[in-house]
């Protein structure tokens, strides 16, 4: 991977190589899976002016969680503020108005304390009611921790009519990185059930429906295809809900997942206890958080591949940190200091996540557009001319 390489010397390391072809890619393949639902990329995961751009492209729609996310959209297509939800269902009654006054018309409450603060500073903001669906086995359970059960929803949409919030629908989010469709399927059967609710007991016809994140990242080939776990989602949302009714999502991970690459460099190196450790520019306080936060493993890959003996090798971060290793007592190439690797599918959050420990460089985001699948194959290639 010269490219990457010369990349890198032109740079430096840490860096973060971003393809926004690769992101509008998977972000117009989930519009063309769902296409009557208007698909809110989620900015958590990768926050930059480049991917609010390339949603603007693609005449597509922002999910936002804080006042500094809107600051981003503003700065980066101030256009996209009248396309944005505010989805953090928690929220300083200081950002529902700072919200409302930059143009935000939708946020998210599940609660009758956020009901009331936002009847108090902005009255006229739609909202969507968040329902909790449980989820044990999601990688992230977020009903845990927001939205109202069943029984809660009925007495908060009565309190929320009685005020006169301008509840639009509701949204729900069952959890991130889901396996299997079922999950969306049943909540958005059962969201029928409390629209049908609301309309019987207060004559009110929900607008919206907000089907929130959840959808799978292609990271390894077990995962399941988006396209795949679509298909059952498009089927029960046209069997329940009729053309009149506006779907939305939040999709953040599936969406960012795979579309960087992060580069790394060599910067020491010692045999200790039989083995050679390396150490990286780049870490698990770094870009490689995921391996902290959400359980990822990450493979590293030479820009350079060698005939010489691989040896048993230990690749740890720059921080002071014991717990700062990628990868242990693997069979690697030998390395030498200034050597360069890169780890491709490097997940959502990971760069999101990374912290300034011990006040080491962060990673920095460089634009580069790759083709995954030709690197995938390229490393395959490499991989087995070795074996
Ligand atoms: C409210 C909300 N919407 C959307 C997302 C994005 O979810 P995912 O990355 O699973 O698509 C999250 C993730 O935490 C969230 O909290």
């Amino acid at each position: 991977m010269e490219t990457i390489k010369a990349i890198a010397e032109q740079h430096g390391t840490p860096i973060i190589l971003f393809s926004e072809n690769e992101f509008t890619r998977v972000y117009k393949s989930i519009q063309s899976y769902l296409p009557r639902v208007k698909h809110h990329f989620a900015l958590k995961p990768l926050p930059t002016k480049e991917c609010i751009q390339a949603i603007s492209a693609c005449d597509g729609y922002l999910d936002i969680a804080s006042i500094g996310e809107l600051e981003l959209v503003k700065s980066a297509d101030p256009s996209m503020v009248a396309r944005t939800v505010y989805t953090h269902p928690i929220k300083k009654e200081a950002d529902i108005e700072t919200a409302a006054l930059n143009g935000i018309k939708t946020m998210v409450a599940e609660n009758f304390t956020e009901l009331r603060k936002i009847m108090k500073v902005a009255p006229e903001m739609n909202v969507l009611l968040r329902i909790a669906f449980p989820n044990e086995e999601a990688r992230c359970n977020l009903s845990e921790r927001y939205g109202a059960d069943e029984e809660r929803f009925e007495r908060l949409y009565a309190f929320a009519h009685k005020i006169g919030a301008n509840v639009i629908g509701c949204s729900f989010h069952v959890g991130s990185q889901m396996q299997q469709p079922n999950e969306h399927v049943n909540a958005i059967r059962e969201c029928r059930r409390i629209y049908n609710w609301v309309y019987e007991n207060f004559g009110v016809k929900f607008k919206v429906l907000d089907i929130g994140g959840g959808f799978p990242a292609k990271y390894t080939k077990d995962d399941m295809d988006l396209e795949d776990f679509c298909e059952p989602i498009r089927e029960v949302l046209d069997e329940l809900f009729e053309d009149e009714m506006d779907i939305w999502s939040e999709p953040g991970r599936s969406i960012a997942a795979n579309c960087h690459i992060a580069v790394t460099q060599v910067i020491g190196k010692v045999w200790k206890n039989n083995r050679m450790w390396y150490y990286l520019d780049d870490g698990v306080y770094g870009t490689y958080a995921g391996m902290m936060y959400e359980d990822i493993s990450y493979e590293l890959h030479p820009t350079k591949y060698s005939e010489e003996e691989p040896i048993l090798s230990v690749f740890a971060g720059p921080t002071c940190d014991s717990i700062d290793v990628i990868l242990k007592n693997v069979m690697y190439q030998p390395l030498e200091v200034g050597d360069y690797l890169y780890s491709i599918r490097i997940g959502a959050y990971g760069w999101a996540s990374r912290t300034q420990f011990n006040l080491l460089a962060e990673s920095r985001i460089i634009p580069y557009d790759f083709d995954l699948v030709a690197i995938e194959e390229f490393i395959e290639e490499s991989q087995l001319v070795l074996a």
